[in-house]
């Protein structure tokens, strides 16, 4: 029984194996319909249980779509509606009995500390599907998707810009010391990266640069990433922070400025005219819908992965 908390838990080959085990089993449904289960059926009658704290389309509905191909089925739990942590039940003891009812479960959390404590309780599989800390579920679709793209992501370059000390950025910085490729974050001096981070980045000999010049940090890149400027529950004070980061906007100027065949990407939901102009997004060189897509074909390995 494993769990999939942090791309810094993970070894190299173990996440390797991960995402050639999604390029393999999406290849082989062509012609499959949208939910149709996989031929061999590796979840037939499991169940993955559903936490979200805060608001998700992509997680909820791939993580649905991702178990019905693999031939199980999967509860969303509002935990409005549950006894999750409330007065009246311990985390533990939901967690008990969730262990009594499905197979895994997955938890969208503000908090990492209830992910890990969750996760300790619990003596099933737990799935990080975003917490304030990581979203390394977003960061295995984005490996999937570039090397559709553009083959193997070891030793290239990808760029992101604006909020470098968020969830996404802080995956993306352990996926880079796990699949060796170089990162390059564009930030202010005010949304550098963690120290935590920071010295995990060190310890592992990532090859990282943080500069607060954007252009700079698209120069030979390879695929330009972004993120949402005002993060999901970040309490600060949003006009300011909007200001600060203005300069950092994904635009067309900025991405003709990295390598001819650079990608865009981009987890979603997006702030159109802020991180990133229309024209980026909505242009040819843009893979979001298919990253979308690809949350699906990612997290169907991850789920194996886990129970396997
Ligand atoms: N990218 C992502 O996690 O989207 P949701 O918040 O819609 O799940
Ligand atoms: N950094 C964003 C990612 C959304 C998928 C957030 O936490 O809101």
């Amino acid at each position: 029984m494993k769990n999939f908390i942090n791309i810094s838990d993970c070894s190299s080959e173990e996440l390797r194996e991960i995402i050639e085990e999604a390029k393999k089993r999406k290849n082989n449904r062509t012609g499959l319909n949208k939910s149709a289960a996989d031929n061999d059926k590796p979840f037939d009658g499991k169940t993955m249980a559903m936490i979200f704290e805060k608001p998700s389309t992509r997680t909820r509905m791939s993580f649905d779509i991702a178990v019905k191909q693999l031939g199980g089925s999967s509860i969303i739990l509002n935990p409005d509606g549950i006894h999750y942590g409330k007065g009246d039940e311990t985390l533990r003891d939901t967690a008990k009995v969730l262990t009594e009812y499905v197979d895994i479960v997955m938890l969208r959390t503000s908090s990492h500390k209830n992910l890990e404590e969750f996760g300790k309780y619990l003596d099933i599989p737990i799935i990080n599907g975003l917490s304030d800390l990581s979203h390394p579920c977003q960061i295995m679709s984005d490996v999937l998707t570039y090397e559709e793209s553009n083959g193997t992501i070891e030793g290239k370059t990808i760029s992101w810009l604006g909020d470098g000390n968020n969830n996404m950025s802080n995956s993306l910085i352990e996926a880079a010391g796990k699949f060796n490729f170089k990162v390059i974050i564009g930030c202010p001096k005010k949304y550098s990266p963690n120290k935590k981070i920071l010295s995990w980045a060190k310890k592992n000999k990532v090859n990282l640069t943080i500069t607060t010049k954007p252009l700079e940090a698209v120069k030979n890149s390879d695929c330009i990433m972004t993120d949402k400027w005002i993060s999901m529950n970040d309490k600060v004070n949003k006009s300011a922070k909007k200001k600060i980061l203005k300069p950092y906007q994904v635009n067309k100027k900025l991405m003709n400025k990295a390598n001819v065949n650079a990608i865009f990407m981009h987890c979603l939901p997006v702030g159109r005219g802020e991180e990133v102009t229309d024209d980026v997004i909505d242009g040819n060189q843009s893979v979001v819908w298919r990253q979308a897509l690809n949350r699906v074909h990612a997290q169907k390995s991850i789920i194996k992965w886990c129970l396997d």
